[in-house]
């Protein structure tokens, strides 16, 4: 194998030790160069939409029960811990700023605020805030996610349910929480919950992982699943075309540095 390849493996080799996130996607390429070179179609599901195409709209249920199930995002080094959200549900580096930075956005408020928690994951992030607020609901599309974490959390009083942010209603509350949910859905299920987003709750905190190094194409489009819009350099931002969210007022509440991109927290107020 000639150098300029071995450098490349080992920089993909890197890419996903960093970003175990990106490993389906980095899989379905290699997956579609072998079907190239045997003459294969590769299998359906690996078919992916081109870059930045309209995808279609499937079962975030389905699509995220798997991506647990099959480790996607990593797994815990604890065997008890059968949900592993990734590493930016548990790498000090990610969760800490956000903590802090969320933190004092909650303590700087007159009262305690109640808090929908949407896409709560294994709820290693949401177990931080849940003290600094008011009444706390915690919900999550997959129902054997919400389960286990009704019996690890119980000693911290939080409403868990089985709630699909795209086809369910949502509760409303004063602050709402979206962590690193949206960058895994497709555009039209964004813009159905962008929505519903905005007519419930009054502060919106929403964290993103964005290409870092200056402007980018926002909002390209991708079918539901473990990857993100970093792969083809978008990301998603609800107050660009085509979600044009319009809040009273935004602010960054923190940005931490992650591989080739930043992970963003917004902050978004509603008249
Ligand atoms: C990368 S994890 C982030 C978990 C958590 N917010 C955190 O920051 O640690 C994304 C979570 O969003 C959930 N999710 C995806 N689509 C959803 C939907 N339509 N409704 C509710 N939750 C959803 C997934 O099941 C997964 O638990």
């Amino acid at each position: 194998m000639t150098q300029p390849f071995q450098a490349v493996l080992a920089a993909i080799e890197q890419l996903v030790t960093e970003h175990p996130e990106l490993a389906p996607q980095i899989e379905a390429i290699a997956a579609r160069a072998r079907a190239r070179t045997s003459g294969d179609r590769p299998p359906r599901a690996e078919q992916a939409p081109p870059q930045g195409a309209p995808a279609e709209d499937v079962s975030a249920r389905e699509v995220f029960r798997k991506v647990y199930a099959q480790g996607h995002w990593g797994r815990s080094d604890d065997p008890e811990q059968p949900f592993f959200s990734g590493r930016g549900s548990h790498d000090a580096a990610f969760v800490e700023p956000y903590v802090t930075a969320v933190g004092r956005f909650l303590s700087a408020a007159p009262v305690r605020f109640s808090a929908l928690d949407v896409g709560c994951g294994d709820f290693n992030v949401g177990s931080r805030l849940r003290p600094l607020c008011a009444a706390y609901t915690a919900c999550d599309v997959v129902e054997e996610l919400i389960a286990h974490n009704k019996v690890q959390f119980r000693h911290l009083d939080v409403d868990f349910r089985v709630l699909d942010l795209v086809r369910d209603a949502l509760p409303h509350a004063d602050v709402i929480f979206v962590r690193q949910v949206l960058q895994h859905l497709s555009n039209a299920q964004i813009a159905t919950a962008a929505a519903k987003l905005a007519a419930s709750c009054r502060y919106l905190v929403v964290t993103e992982h964005l290409p870092g190094g200056g402007a980018f194409e926002a909002n390209l489009d991708k079918p539901a699943g473990a990857d993100i819009r970093l792969a083809f350099r978008s990301g998603v931002v609800l107050t660009e075309p085509p979600f044009g969210l319009a809040p009273a007022s935004r602010e960054v509440l923190c940005e931490v540095p992650a591989g080739a991109g930043v992970v963003r927290t917004m902050l978004y107020r509603f008249a």
